[in-house]
């Protein structure tokens, strides 16, 4: 990134629909953004794994296992209320509000401020 961050307007807010993204190049940079919950989180399109191009994966929701009280298995179900990007290289995943690895902490996308205006998108790259 440059040693000074400059505001980009990326587009209009209809561009960045619920549960969508938005991948776009500004400069030598390619951004990733997101939209759940009605807000909007960015990311650099790098994964954290071996900088694949996480940002253009699949938008999943969390996949978790099904345990009862005595510890036997019920298979798995999707977590709704958590929404995840898939890396398309290896399959890492990140829950798009946190850009956090759900299992290894260490592993995290790195996040682009975003803000949306009455006249659309803006990132600070
Ligand atoms: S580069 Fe993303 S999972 Fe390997």
């Amino acid at each position: 990134m440059p040693a000074t961050s400059q505001k980009v307007f990326v587009g209009a807010g209809e561009r960045v629909p619920e549960g969508g993204r938005l991948v776009v190049d500004i400069g030598e940079i390619t951004i990733g953004i997101f939209r759940v919950d009605g807000n909007l989180y960015a990311y650099l399109n790098r994964c954290a794994h071996q900088r694949g191009p996480v940002c253009q994966g699949k938008i999943i929701p969390r996949v978790t296992e099904v345990i009862d009280s005595g510890g036997e298995s019920h298979g798995f179900a999707f977590d709704e209320t958590h929404l995840h990007i898939v890396c398309p290289w290896h399959g890492f995943e990140y829950d798009i509000k946190t850009g956090a690895h759900p299992g290894r902490r260490s592993a995290r996308l790195i996040p682009v401020t975003v803000e949306e205006a009455a006249d659309g998108i803006y990132v600070t790259v």
